[in-house]
């Protein structure tokens, strides 16, 4: 069993992670539309893992025995002003989140709840990855710049990175 203010907490995490997954996937149709085939692929896959990172919490809470609660659906803005603010925006975006899993985790040394604890260990090395991952791909982007060309090799760049992920993520499943 889990107290109602920790449930709660993680009802809000589950909208959170829910919110994430609508958005990429609407960055990814947005790139899709823009030709840019390697990132709409990269923030397809995020999605699909946002979506992940939800129904994760949203099993353990009903095993907890507390009542997980799913999200209202938002629709999520569907226009970006260029493919680099839209980085931009979901590097900002996976911070807040890792603000959330860490307030998370306070809330647990407060409590205390062990067991929650041990179940965000999880989130908290996601959410090192995923911040590192994109201050990578916030480097490669800054490093291409601007000019005639640089939307191709950013595209090119993701496509590679997105590559990447999947192969150690296929490891990892092996
Ligand atoms: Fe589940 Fe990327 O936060």
């Amino acid at each position: 069993m889990i107290s109602n203010t920790m449930a709660a907490a993680l009802n809000e995490q589950i909208a959170l992670e829910a919110h994430a997954s609508s958005l990429y996937l609407s960055m990814s149709s947005w790139c899709e539309q823009e030709g840019l085939t390697g990132c709409a692929q990269f923030m397809r896959r995020q999605s699909e893992e946002e979506r992940e990172h939800m129904l994760r919490i949203f099993d353990y809470v009903n095993e907890r025995n507390a009542h997980a609660l799913t999200p209202a659906t938002h629709q999520p803005k569907h226009k970006f002003e260029s493919v680099q603010k839209m980085f931009e925006e979901v590097y900002a975006h996976e911070k807040k989140v890792t603000a959330a899993i860490m307030k998370l985790v306070e809330q647990c040394y407060k409590e205390p709840d062990h067991t929650t604890l041990l179940f965000l260990q999880w989130y908290v090395e996601e959410q090192r990855e995923e911040e590192a991952l994109m201050s990578t791909l916030m480097d490669k982007i800054k490093l291409i710049g601007t000019g005639g060309q640089s939307l191709y090799y950013i595209d090119k760049e993701v496509e590679r990175l997105n590559a990447t992920e999947m192969a150690a993520e296929a490891e990892g499943a092996e």
